[in-house]
């Protein structure tokens, strides 16, 4: 019997997890056992999980909240997207040590892709400029929008972000009362879902047949839903992502990359 593949994810909270599931999912689509774990670890309590998990055979691991900016000590060596959002989303152990990875960003460009949104030449709008919108910036810029315009409550970190990628493309960052200039697509990158709200963005910012894609999903995708429902514009939410995201790690895992749509028809009924 071939022995079962060690992975877990770190985090905290992590009860909510739905990666063991996800996994769980690709595992049997590609015929690979996993033994993948969900598992608490706050902040100075990762090194010694590391320790743990590589002593038990684990040769990967994914890190969420609040662990992907800390996680980059732990790692000898970053992928580009990694190093781009200083943060680490998924680990790969070898003879040496922990090798870091981020899929966030791939994984929503997948998902972008796998929704037949165009990237390439498209006006794109982010709204909120935190740790999620760090994470997709340097993927998104790669596919050569006409522009990128991050939009933010507190507006020198959105210009912080803008500077920060501006040697990759064409980036600008504003407050949330900046004159509005039309774009193709809005991505939903600020937390305010979670209290089932949306930010006010004004008119004007999104042409007619824009799509909207909110990096929430579940519970927090309701009031994008309802708010782009109001103005005919399609909305997806990041569900979508979260299993891409996934989808590349276990391929960095295993070298094989499971199906996103087939996942998502298991999980999709349950939280959509
Ligand atoms: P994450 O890592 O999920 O991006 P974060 O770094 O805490 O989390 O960022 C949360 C984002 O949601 C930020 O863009 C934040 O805006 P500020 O930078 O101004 O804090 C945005 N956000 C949170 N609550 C908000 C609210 N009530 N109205 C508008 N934006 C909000």
């Amino acid at each position: 019997m071939t022995p079962s593949l060690r992975l877990a994810v770190f985090g905290d909270p992590i009860s909510h997890s739905l990666s063991p599931r996800i996994h769980g999912l690709f595992g049997r689509q590609l015929g690979i056992e996993v033994d993948y774990r969900a598992i608490r670890c706050p902040e100075d309590e990762l090194p010694a999980k590391l320790s743990e998990l590589a002593a038990a055979g684990g040769i990967g691991a994914n890190l969420t909240l609040p662990l992907k900016q800390t996680g980059l000590r732990q790692c000898r060596q970053l992928d580009r997207p990694a190093r781009l959002a200083r943060a680490v989303n998924t680990l790969k152990l070898d003879e040496q040590g922990w090798l870091g990875f981020n899929t966030d960003g791939p994984g929503l460009v997948l998902d972008l892709e796998r929704l037949g949104i165009a990237l390439t030449d498209a006006r794109i709008l982010i709204l909120g400029a935190g740790g999620a919108t760090a994470g997709i910036l340097g993927p998104l810029l790669a596919k050569k929008p006409a522009c990128i315009t991050v939009l933010n409550r507190t507006a020198a970190r959105a210009a912080g972000l803008a500077e920060r990628f501006a040697h990759l493309g064409a980036i600008a960052g504003h407050s949330l009362d900046a004159p509005a200039q039309a774009h193709d697509l809005l991505l939903q990158a600020t937390s305010l879902g979670h209290s089932g709200t949306m930010p006010a963005l004004p008119a004007g910012w999104l042409v007619p047949d824009a799509r909207v894609y909110d990096l929430n999903y579940g519970q927090a995708h309701r009031p994008v839903a309802h708010w782009a429902e109001r103005y005919g514009w399609k909305a997806d939410s990041g569900l979508g992502m979260l299993v891409g995201q996934a989808a590349l790690a276990f391929e960095i895992w295993t070298g094989q990359r499971p199906s996103v749509s087939a996942a998502l028809a298991s999980l999709d009924a349950d939280l959509n």
